[in-house]
């Protein structure tokens, strides 16, 4: 496939926003690069939208990735918060699956840099699937269906973690993508591809409305982080999960003790550096899928698009360590309906699936593998 490079709004970028003037335009999104040592095949797409789908990969058997990136809920879980492992409350918005595979910083701190690396969180961690990785190589080693497909795939005698993580990647790389979208089309030529309002909302997009500065190239995301002064979401203070959580991903993130007694909101990219000037940046999302993806942000403070463009509109939020690059627009009402109309054309149709029938257990014999 290639990727057609169009030239962004000339001109269109505010002096004052003119910090570092070198992004990429916005693009049409090619195939999804592959990873040498994980070539993609029918058996491993296979083997990973089973594991994707099975509740044995997670601690006590409860939870699955499907959980919380349902494909009915646009591969997230519709809740602002996502929902935790049994007993607890996640501490932030469920991301979507779809596109993630393009991704080189994953999480809403970017906090890991492969889908394989960001499967073995999901299984592991106390929030998500509490699972414990040599229990699960002990479950799938009783399930023959699961031993004969790593076989077939792997040409292992036995089911391994690794392998399982390699296998999940492979199903999102092959079956969650979405890049043939009416924004891909119109960008690949298609000039019909969107409407005349949606090609107006583009150009706002790119210019007036200044969201190129961050969600640009093929992803519309710089990959970066950014702090937008998001509000708190209203639960926050009286979830005591949610502030368990919180607390827990201070602690264990190892913040200075003054920090994590003050703990009330996602500190972003700050766990990682531990620069103050941090606190509160996360990665830019990219924008595709979005139309399903509802609520936004990564405290899914707001219900809907309308909401983020308001907010937008009037300059982000009042953190005083907001970024730079916001600043009230001026949108008109007009303006605001072509921008929203730009942004519904960054997704195709819905990516449905049911889930597969479950493998089921078998008991071994003793003394035989
Ligand atoms: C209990 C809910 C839960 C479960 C179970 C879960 N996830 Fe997630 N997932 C989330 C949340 C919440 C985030 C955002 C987390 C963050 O930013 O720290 C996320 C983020 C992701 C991302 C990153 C997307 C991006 O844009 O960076 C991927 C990919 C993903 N999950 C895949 C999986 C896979 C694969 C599994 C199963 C092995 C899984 N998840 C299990 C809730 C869950
Ligand atoms: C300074 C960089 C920057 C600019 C400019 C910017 N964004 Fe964002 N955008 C981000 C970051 C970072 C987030 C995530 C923030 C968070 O969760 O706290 C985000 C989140 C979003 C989301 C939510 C996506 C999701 O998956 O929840 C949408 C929609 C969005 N932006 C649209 C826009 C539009 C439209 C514009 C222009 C009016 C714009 N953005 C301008 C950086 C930016």
């Amino acid at each position: 496939m290639t990727v057609l490079i169009v030239g962004c709004g000339k001109g269109a970028v505010e002096p004052q926003h003119a910090v570092d003037p070198e992004f990429p335009p916005l693009a049409a999104l090619g195939p999804v690069s592959v990873p040498q040592d994980n070539p993609i095949t029918p058996a491993k797409v296979k083997l990973g939208r089973l594991l994707f789908f099975d509740q044995r990969t997670s601690g006590d058997v409860s939870t699955s990735c499907k959980s919380c990136h349902t494909p009915e809920l646009g591969w997230g879980d519709g809740q602002a918060i996502s929902r935790g492992y049994p007993g607890t409350r996640h501490w932030r918005n469920s991301q979507t699956v779809v596109n993630s595979a393009y991704l080189t910083k994953l999480f809403w701190g970017g906090e890991v840099t492969s889908l394989e690396s960001q499967a073995n969180s999901a299984i592991t961690g106390n929030l998500a699937g509490n699972g414990d990785p040599v229990m699960i190589e002990e479950r799938l080693a009783q399930i023959p269906e699961y031993v004969a497909l790593f076989k077939e795939v792997f040409g292992v005698d036995q089911p391994t973690y690794n392998l399982a993580l390699k296998a999940i990647a492979t199903f999102e790389r092959a079956e969650v993508v979405d890049n043939n979208t009416p924004f891909d089309r119109y960008m690949r030529g298609d000039k019909n591809a969107i409407s005349p309002s949606a090609v107006r909302g583009k150009t706002l997009f790119e210019g007036k409305a200044n969201c190129i500065r961050c969600h640009n190239g093929a992803l519309l995301s710089d990959e970066n982080y950014h702090n937008l002064g998001v509000p708190p979401p209203p639960q926050f203070e009286k979830d005591v999960l949610m502030q368990v959580s919180l607390r827990y991903q201070h602690y264990s993130r190892g913040v200075p003790e003054e920090v994590y007694l003050k703990a009330d909101r996602d500190l972003g990219l700050y766990y990682t550096t531990k620069r103050e000037e941090d606190k509160g940046r996360l990665r830019t999302p990219p924008l595709r899928y979005i139309r399903y993806t509802a609520p936004y942000m990564h405290n899914g403070v707001f219900a809907t698009l309308e909401k983020v463009v308001d907010f937008y509109n009037k300059g982000g939020g009042d953190d005083p360590a907001r970024s730079i690059l916001l600043a009230p627009l001026n949108l008109t009402p007009p303006e605001k309906a072509d921008l929203l109309e730009f942004l519904q054309t960054l997704s195709g149709p819905e990516i449905l699936m049911e889930p597969p029938a479950m493998p089921e257990y078998k008991p071994i014999e003793v003394g035989r593998r």
